[in-house]
């Protein structure tokens, strides 16, 4: 044999040694679709207009056949629903107008069977007024007296009969964080409604509480969990008083009673959250060697800079913390006038944080923000699934963002939000999350098929006869049928391991190249803009072959899967993407070739 076919050889058997090494090293986890539910608004199994663990559990069969690993869930557990679930009455127990323990039993049996990972969400900085320890608490029981964070008032000089809250400190949905309890004659802290008192995680008693929770619902077979609120747990120690510090004031609002009033010094943010996870993080590997099993896995919910959620991942000692800290960096960073540089520039900034050995995440929206279509347009509903779904690592994909659902108006009468309601008529419409909860479009039947009710207890979108899971099963290019197409694709071994680089052709056209040298290159392009761009990937390729077949086009483009296109002169449409599909010809044919000729595989 002539000594290059021999090198040549040995090239190729290495390669192909390392796809499959790496193949074993990537955990369950780390290439998943994850999808999140949000109970009240999936499925409606009763009548009663709203959504419940049983019609979750019906409609497991579409998360599967959508491509999802496994689904996150907000809280399901009992609450007297002021911010609907994150105030938590009872951890332990679920909301009677969502179900049973039983109920929940056989969600997790039906996840398993179908092979489905659960993660539940985790809310640990505060519980609701009407949890038993609250109650407690408020009455000075032995053992309770620091669950919460009390303080006395500040001495009134005007009216001694008006006590004052503490310092400055605001929550979360407008005015201060302090709420009198006359029971006690003190204030308590709470950063979101004053119906949800924030836990004292300088007590630990708290922390160890909150660990037995973790284990309670591990024993029911969750996969892992979603932390809420992760970076507000802990706040700083009090001085040597008693007493806390006033935070300083951001100057980007005369609104004093707003948030952003305040620069959150001293109530955001604290490292001790971090070590918190930390812990949590070691929990659950030793839950895992106990009793075997996969990874559970935590994912963090931080809105805060690179900086504070890098450490979520890990410190420099070796902590370990959440496999996930959510990355909400195409949420916050980008809007309707981005351009590919700043597309570009947030997808790099946080692959920057993304260690070796780690995996990188994308979540495109949630139930607390401006759904995807309504943020970006449209028009990009399909090319930013492209791009979240062509890129490394983990996708989280909150409910009908798959079909293209979008934010629904909702009246000040209809508004049940707290967020919302707290702002008042004239402002509601800017705070509340109403419009992003209503209820998901399964057809096209009177209440889109959430409900066999009479009502919803929001609204159903005004565009459910088009957006909805029926009519766009059986059109071919339909968000959801491009949606599916791409986590078929991403399935595929470029994509599970192939090297990533994003690419700014010019100020509209935004590239992701996907390339493994033992299979197919794959290109991504997105035309951001309103009018037409040709491109030569040549320019921004190497070796690129001429000829390039379309893998996946967004709604509006003309071109079908399968078509073919001249590499130097590739057109765009106006709001046109695509994913291509580049052969590495030279290397297939010699590879036949070889094949034949020495009859190997
Ligand atoms: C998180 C949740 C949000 C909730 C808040 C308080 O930000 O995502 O919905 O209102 O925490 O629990
Ligand atoms: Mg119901």
């Amino acid at each position: 044999m002539h000594w290059m076919w021999l090198l040549f050889l040995s090239i190729l058997s290495t390669s192909a040694i390392r796809l499959k090494s790496d193949q074993h090293t990537k955990d369950w986890w780390e290439r998943a679709g994850f999808y999140q539910v949000y109970p009240r608004s999936f499925k409606d199994s009763d009548g009663d207009g709203i959504g419940d663990l049983n019609g979750i559990t019906e409609k497991l069969s579409y998360l599967k056949d959508i491509g999802m690993r496994g689904f996150w869930l907000s809280p399901m557990y009992k609450s007297p629903m002021a911010d609907f679930g994150y105030d938590i009455s009872d951890f332990r127990d679920i909301q009677p107008e969502y179900g049973t323990m039983n109920d929940f039993r056989n969600q997790i049996t039906e996840a398993k069977r179908l092979g489905l990972k659960v993660i539940l969400d985790f809310v640990p900085n505060h519980s609701s007024d009407e949890h038993e320890w609250f109650v407690k608490s408020a009455n000075r029981e032995a053992g309770y007296e620091d669950y919460y964070v009390w303080r006395d008032a500040k001495p009134n000089p005007d009216d001694p009969n008006k006590p004052l809250p503490p310092n400055n400190w605001l929550s979360g949905f407008r005015g201060s964080a302090w709420q009198w309890n006359e029971q006690r004659q003190q204030f308590y802290y709470h950063l979101f409604t004053a119906k949800q008192p924030d836990l004292n995680f300088r007590n630990p008693k708290v922390v160890e509480e909150m660990k037995d929770i973790l284990l309670f619902w591990l024993d029911l077979g969750v996969d892992g969990f979603r932390i809420d609120s992760v970076g507000c747990m802990f706040e700083v120690p009090a001085n040597e008083n008693g007493d806390f510090p006033d935070e300083p004031l951001s100057g980007t609002t005369e609104d004093s009673e707003d948030f952003a009033y305040l620069e959150h010094i001293y109530t955001i943010d604290r490292l001790e959250n971090v070590e918190m996870v930390y812990q949590w993080r070691t929990l659950l590997e030793n839950y895992q060697t106990q009793h075997g099993g996969d990874t559970r896995i935590l994912m963090t919910e931080s809105w805060s800079n690179l900086d504070i959620i890098k450490p979520y991942f890990k410190d420099i000692q070796g902590h370990e913390g959440a496999q996930m800290p959510f990355n909400f960096r195409l949420i916050t960073e980008l809007n309707i006038t981005s351009t590919a540089y700043d597309f570009k520039n947030v997808i790099d900034s946080w692959m920057a944080i993304v260690d070796d050995g780690y995996a990188a995440n994308w979540v495109l929206g949630n139930h607390d923000r401006s759904r995807l279509g309504t943020r970006m347009g449209e028009q990009r509903i399909d090319s930013m699934a492209m791009i979240e779904l062509t890129l490394p690592g983990v996708s989280v994909t909150y409910q009908g963002e798959e079909i293209g659902m979008t934010d629904v108006d909702i009246s000040w009468e209809e508004t049940v939000d707290p967020a919302g309601c707290n702002e008042g008529i004239d402002n509601y419409a800017a705070k509340s999350r109403d419009p992003v909860r209503t209820p998901f479009q399964w057809d096209d039947s009177n209440l889109a098929g959430f409900t066999n009710g009479t009502g919803t207890w929001l609204p159903v979108g005004s565009n459910y006869r088009s957006i909805n899971v029926k009519v766009e099963s059986s059109v071919a290019k339909s968000h959801l049928n491009i949606f599916k197409s791409l986590m078929k694709l991403r399935e595929s071994d470029t994509f599970l391991y192939g090297d990533w680089r994003t690419i700014a052709i010019n100020e509209q056209v935004f590239a992701i190249v996907r390339d493994l040298k033992s299979s197919n290159r794959y290109i991504t392009l997105v035309n951001l803009g309103s009018s037409s761009q040709t491109v030569d990937a040549g320019k921004f390729v190497k070796n690129i072959s001429k000829i390039l077949i379309y893998a996946i086009v967004s709604g509006a483009s003309s071109h079908n899967p399968g078509d073919s296109v001249t590499a130097s002169n590739i057109v765009l449409q106006p709001y046109e993407a695509f994913v291509l599909e580049a052969e590495r010809s030279v290397d297939r044919k010699m590879r036949a070739e070889i094949c034949e000729r020495w009859l190997i595989d």
